[in-house]
């Protein structure tokens, strides 16, 4: 089964709704239709440029799909401060990523209520991209691969097999984001393996074969097309280098052949 491959630009707290309009403009204008048959993009704005964008995105028909940087898991509800997945799925978000490292570093996210959250943008009808990955000190203790199958696993705790086979996962090492430090491609895709061996053992094959998994971490144009080499890698989250529309153009035009 061949997986198209999902470059997904995550801004976290970047880009008022202003700079956000003027960068999908240039971007749509520098990616040609042979860049989206071959690739998905999504972007991922600050709650506050979500309108902006679809906005944008709708009126000049450009296919780029828009994401989400994080969710509440209610639907609605009194809890002052959140966005809900309706109100996501209701502006036609597509992707939302959930458990980023930040998120669970800085917010108190935990595996419990990223299962949570996975769930919840199913149940709205749109793709989590669960996000995993270890430190440096549990890198260095050699428990990495067994800890971030833990959390993939965690996550995915009751979500029904054809689910599991359209979602997305991206290994994002702690300590290679926003570090300049990448992974190896190796070390890329042996966890990427790693991760659908373990989505295969406890979803079924259908699921592994069709689940995404991206790399993130310091990831830029020059890299990128060496880091999504392994054949179990298939797209990556970007954060630094998609700040900038004719760096992330670039970016995504490595990945045209030849
Ligand atoms: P950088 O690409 O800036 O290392 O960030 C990666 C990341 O965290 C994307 O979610």
């Amino acid at each position: 089964m061949s997986r198209k491959p999902l470059v997904s630009g995550n801004w976290k707290m970047h880009h008022t709704h202003l700079d956000a309009i003027a960068f999908v403009q240039k971007l749509a204008f520098s990616l040609d239709a042979e860049d989206h048959r071959r690739t998905d993009v999504s972007l991922h704005p600050a709650f506050t440029a979500l309108r902006s964008v679809q906005t944008v995105l709708d009126a000049d028909r450009i296919p780029v799909a828009l994401g989400a940087q994080d969710v509440h898991w209610e639907q609605k509800g009194a809890f002052t401060g959140e966005i809900s997945p309706l109100m996501l799925a209701k502006l036609n978000v597509s992707y939302v990523i959930v458990g980023h490292s930040e998120r669970r570093q800085y917010f108190g996210e935990t595996d419990e209520t990223v299962s949570k959250k996975v769930r919840a943008v199913l149940a709205a009808g749109m793709t989590p991209i669960i996000c995993v990955g270890e430190n440096e000190e549990q890198r260095e203790a050699g428990g990495a691969e067994d800890l971030v199958v833990g959390q993939l696993e965690a996550a995915l705790r009751s979500v029904a097999p054809e689910a599991v086979a359209s979602l997305v996962v991206a290994y994002e090492p702690i300590w290679a984001i926003g570090t300049g430090r990448t992974a190896t491609p190796d070390d890329a895709q042996a966890m990427a393996a790693a991760l659908r061996a373990a989505v295969v053992a406890d979803h079924g094959s259908e699921a592994g074969a069709g689940v995404r998994i991206q790399y993130g971490g310091s990831v830029n144009p020059d890299n990128v097309a060496d880091m999504l080499g392994g054949p179990d890698v298939d797209g990556a989250l970007v954060g630094g280098a998609s700040l900038d529309a004719e760096v992330f153009a670039r970016l995504i035009t490595q990945l045209r052949p030849g």
